[in-house]
């Protein structure tokens, strides 16, 4: 799991430091509560079953998921789907960790 580890750091690394580039539906999102959020609920372990490698294969920006919106939708659709529970700010936080790490939208 040392990717994830990687994203949760650069994660706290981006939400201290400078300006980037965000959203606006994922301003204010608590980017350490989301890269926690990720492993907790082991996203990654069953996106590996499917992609292999680290799992981060799984998320490919130029195809269907290609708005923050979707990418907030596609996360909310897990969490409904596999019952965790997240609440709409978590749902938030996980995505914009993703799209920092990943998708990079704008
Ligand atoms: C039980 C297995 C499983 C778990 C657990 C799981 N996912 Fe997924 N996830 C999938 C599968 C399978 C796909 C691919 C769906 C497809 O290609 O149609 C997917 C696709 C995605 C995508 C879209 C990737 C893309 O760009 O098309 C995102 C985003 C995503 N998952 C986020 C998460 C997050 C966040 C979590 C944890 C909160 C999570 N998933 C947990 C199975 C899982």
């Amino acid at each position: 799991m040392k990717a994830w580890w990687a994203i949760g750091a650069a994660a706290l690394g981006w939400a201290t430091g400078g300006v980037h580039a965000e959203p606006e539906i994922f301003k204010g999102a608590d980017l350490a509560l989301g890269a926690r959020l990720l492993q907790e609920n082991r996203c990654a372990e069953c996106h590996v079953r499917k992609v292999g490698g680290d799992g981060s294969g799984i998320y490919r920006p130029l195809e269907r998921i290609n708005t923050p919106g979707l990418l907030r939708g596609m996360v909310e659709q897990c969490n409904t789907e596999l019952n965790l529970g997240m609440f709409p700010e978590e749902v938030s936080a996980v995505a914009a960790v993703l799209n920092r790490s990943h998708y990079h939208f704008k």
